[in-house]
């Protein structure tokens, strides 16, 4: 029932169009046009419902923005400076863990910042912002405690009671909230004048007057823009949660990245135990930064020395690496690590691929036959590519190759060792877009070795890559020799 309207939004870049296109018009990513409809009657997902505008004579009104008095006056330059507060001051995070989390931030956490943390349901964005928020709370230096709201609307106060009392949260200033309503708790925030306010999450809050349930675009847009002006206002620094799905979800963080100015991603299998924290964005600071940390009972550990991650599973599953070989792909501005196994069988001639352009192996098998003297011929090939990722950018080529002719020569590719590189149809190594930020990713994560292509060598040696070693390679060939 109810008027509705459709929207076309790119779960790419979040640009939404009154019409369908081929190509996003902004980003210009070819198929992410997704249709939405934006209307009255919103209300399928169960999610709290809106009504109509509401006459509210809350002050929270003025910080939504909606009848704000406040029009601003041009300030002059020299006035700018001292008006507003430094941007290099940050608020910082004392202990092991509060390290390594400013460390992703830039250094700590900026006053007035709206901050998004986006991943996966489950993958622990509520732990991680409780101990952010009981850390601050503490401000063991920043000049002692101070009231932290921490506010749920996935969760009841006692269920974030109970996990904070298993994490062993001592802080008297921290302060829990449960409630979907914007309004309601920037209302409840503002006289507890607090040093941060966590909001957990962004699907499940909604702004009154605004159509659509909690969790629709709308919504989800209009929340973050609000909570982004009562950051501003207050100089309160904000840390929000969001689900993001595999699919791309919409109403998910991608759309919001545009508006906060921080948006970090917590990452991790859900077979592991290791998360990884990465800034895809920030206005101030750099995007390169990565934590890892290790899930506990008490929650998330900083891991200062992450080759252990590599070193634990060395011994047990040696064998297994016949046949797998890691590349480092890029997806948006982040660089990641996927692993690629081959299987040779000889005997009949099949393929069967996964992960993998049809053509590209074809390709990659045929440059090895020919170029390096890899004898595919009657071999049948199987390549996968592991938790379903896909390998679409050539960087991934080189890594292609080299599981290949492990599973081909029977020879391991030790752990820890990584490849970047685009195979050409000589059979040479070509260099790939963002090599500094793919080759930093893997010196975080403690990897030993990267076979890159020989012209990156001379640009990749003045980093500082610390034990990373990189072994430049001319074509593949070379690269056999070099690894096998
Ligand atoms: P949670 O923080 O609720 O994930 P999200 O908010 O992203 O959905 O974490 C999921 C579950 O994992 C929860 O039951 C708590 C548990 N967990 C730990 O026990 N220790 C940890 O260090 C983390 C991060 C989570
Ligand atoms: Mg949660």
């Amino acid at each position: 029932k109810g008027k509705s309207k459709a929207v076309w939004v790119c779960s790419s870049c979040g640009n939404s169009n009154g019409q369908w296109w081929g190509s996003c018009p902004s980003c210009k990513m070819a198929g992410t046009m997704k249709r939405f409809s934006v209307g009255e009657a919103e209300s399928t997902d169960g999610g709290a419902k809106v009504s109509g505008i509401k006459v509210s004579e809350n002050i929270a009104r003025t910080w939504l923005g909606q009848s704000s008095t406040d029009a601003g006056v041009p300030i002059r330059l020299s006035d700018v400076n001292r008006a507003i507060s430094p941007t290099d001051w940050r608020i910082p995070l004392s202990g092991l863990f509060g390290a390594e989390v400013g460390r992703v931030l830039g250094g700590g956490v900026v006053p007035g910042s709206l901050i998004l943390v986006g991943g996966d349901p489950g993958v622990g964005k509520s732990t991680l912002m409780l101990q952010i928020a009981a850390i601050m709370a503490e401000g063991h230096n920043t000049g002692g405690p101070a009231p932290v709201l921490y506010v749920s609307g996935e969760e009841s106060i006692e269920q974030v009671g109970n996990r904070a009392d298993r994490m062993k949260i001592g802080t008297t200033e921290l302060f829990l909230y449960s409630s979907t309503d914007i309004e309601d708790m920037l209302a409840k925030a503002q006289p507890l004048s607090p040093r941060a306010l966590v909001v957990d999450s962004i699907q499940t809050v909604y702004l009154q007057g605004v159509t659509g349930s909690a969790g629709s675009i709308t919504q989800v847009k209009e929340c973050t823009a609000a909570l982004l002006r009562f950051a501003k206002k207050t100089n309160i620094p904000i840390l929000l949660a969001g689900h993001v799905t595999k699919s791309g979800d919409i109403a998910g963080p991608r759309a919001l990245e545009h508006i906060v100015d921080v948006v970090l991603y917590m990452e991790g299998d859900k077979s592991s135990s290791h998360r990884l924290l990465r800034s895809v964005k920030n206005r101030f600071g750099t995007t390169d930064e990565l934590g890892v940390f290790e899930m506990s009972q008490s929650g998330l550990q900083a891991v200062f020395n992450p080759s252990e991650i590599f070193m634990s599973e060395e011994q047990s599953d040696s064998e297994f690496l016949v046949g797998l070989a890691v590349a480092v792909v890029m997806d948006g501005s982040r660089a990641f690590l996927i692993e690629i196994q081959a299987l040779c069988v000889s005997g009949s001639f099949t393929r069967q691929l996964n992960g993998v352009h049809g053509s590209k192996a074809e390709m990659i098998a045929a440059v090895l036959m020919k170029q390096a003297g890899i004898k595919l011929q009657q071999d049948a090939l199987f390549i996968n590519v592991l938790s379903g990722a896909k390998v679409s950018e050539t960087a991934g080529d080189l890594a292609v190759a080299a599981a290949i002719c492990s599973s081909h020569l029977e020879y391991p590719i030790p752990k820890g060792v990584a490849f970047i590189g685009e195979v050409g149809l000589a059979g040479e190594l070509r260099t790939v877009p963002r090599m500094e930020k793919r080759v930093n990713t893997l010196v975080k994560l403690g990897y030993k070795k990267c076979i890159v292509p020989a012209s990156d060598v001379k640009f990749l040696s003045t980093l500082d890559l610390g034990e990373l070693q990189i072994v430049g390679c001319k074509n593949l060939k070379d690269m056999i020799n070099k690894v096998f």
